[in-house]
């Protein structure tokens, strides 16, 4: 006997950066953090699951490459999560097994198979994508009813705080929560994908190479050390979060653009006060955020704004009626290298949201 079940998560690029724990083990964040989830097929990840009574162990396979479940804990964090929610299932043949059976690790047990369309670990929010993936697959498999709403996002918070916002597509914000279970920690939708279809994203892969510094580690070393973020996370996120949800909900894109960008810069400053300081972004990205300031200089509003997460590559959020130019402008100042053979390869393109 088995259940099956395939989905695949796509990635969420933070407008308000999540940056600082207030619980490691629960993933707890010291500020509530919002995004949009892309709908790029080039940015996804996709999971397998079968469950059997058959199988020894749980065991997990990640871009190809065996992990050995026992040794993560956020893993066995999600699994457990579901497990505990999982309903009866009716098998294929008729048969019904009781929730209770499925649950239990010791008669059931999860195959897992996950790979990411993009490069693992370097700031390209592939542990959003790979835990709401697999939050959403084990769900299904084990008929995982929520016991409150939004329930699994606080499951995939679990495996990666920003994991919480990709279950969702649109605007997602992920509210902070004060309950030291993180009970109250969950994202919700602010807007569904088709509320802004004008909105694009251009995601320049300025290094595929895995971080130096982890998020995890990062913000725990901030947390511990920068003035900047306590006061970032006492007095700067809240109204930055209600401005940009009125202007996202509106479609002001000079008001999302603007604070976008200062959003993005104050996150890479908390980090460069971060004592001993963590550099996430290099010449590359500093020339991408002038090209930015100069693109819109040029059309007298802000029609681009760009944001790093923890590492170099840079998103830069637009319209459709400038993304051509935007675009263009990226390649006159960063010739295709010689190691791709054409434009095409340089340059792939899916429709934003
Ligand atoms: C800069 O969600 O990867 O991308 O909870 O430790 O897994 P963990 O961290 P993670 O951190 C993301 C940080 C960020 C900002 C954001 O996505 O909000």
């Amino acid at each position: 006997p088995f259940v099956t079940a395939t989905f695949s998560a796509p990635t969420n690029i933070a407008v308000i950066k999540y940056w600082g724990k207030r619980d490691v083990k629960l993933n707890l964040p010291i500020n509530s953090s919002v995004s949009v989830t892309l709908n790029q097929d080039d940015l996804r990840a996709m999971t397998s699951v079968m469950i059997s009574p058959a199988f020894e162990k749980d065991r997990l396979w990640l871009n190809g490459e065996e992990e050995d479940v026992s040794k993560s804990k956020r893993i066995q964090t999600v699994l457990a999560g579901i497990r505990a929610i999982a309903t009866d299932r009716t098998l294929a043949d008729g048969t019904v097994v009781p929730a209770a059976e499925l649950a239990d690790p010791s008669k059931w047990r999860a195959h897992i198979v996950s790979a990411n369309s993009f490069p693992t670990a370097a700031g390209l929010a592939s542990s959003a994508a790979g835990y709401a993936c697999l939050t959403r697959v084990l769900a299904e498999v084990y008929g995982a009813a929520e016991p409150t709403p939004n329930a699994l996002t606080a499951i995939a918070r679990q495996g990666s705080g920003s994991a919480s916002r990709s279950l969702y597509g649109g605007f997602v914000r992920w509210n902070m929560g004060a309950a030291a279970d993180g009970s109250d920690s969950f994202a919700e939708q602010v807007a569904t994908a088709d509320h802004w279809p004008d909105l694009e994203v251009i995601v320049c892969v300025v290094s595929a190479d895995k971080k130096e510094t982890g998020s995890t580690a990062g913000m725990t070393t901030s947390v511990e050390t920068s003035e900047l973020l306590a006061h970032r996370a006492a007095a700067v996120v809240e109204p930055r979060l209600s401005a940009i949800e009125a202007a996202y909900t509106a479609r002001d894109f000079p008001t999302f653009g603007a604070i976008t960008m200062r959003d993005s810069n104050q996150f890479h400053a908390c980090c460069l006060d971060t004592f001993p300081p963590i550099f996430y972004m290099n010449d590359v990205s500093k020339r991408l955020i002038a090209l930015v300031h100069r693109f819109n200089a040029k059309h007298g509003s802000i029609v681009a704004a760009y944001t790093f997460d923890a590492g170099p590559n840079a998103v830069i959020y637009t319209t459709k009626a400038h993304t051509a130019a935007l675009l263009a402008t990226v390649m006159a100042h960063f010739p295709r290298p010689a190691a791709l053979a054409s434009d095409a390869e340089y340059v792939s393109s899916a429709p934003a949201l």
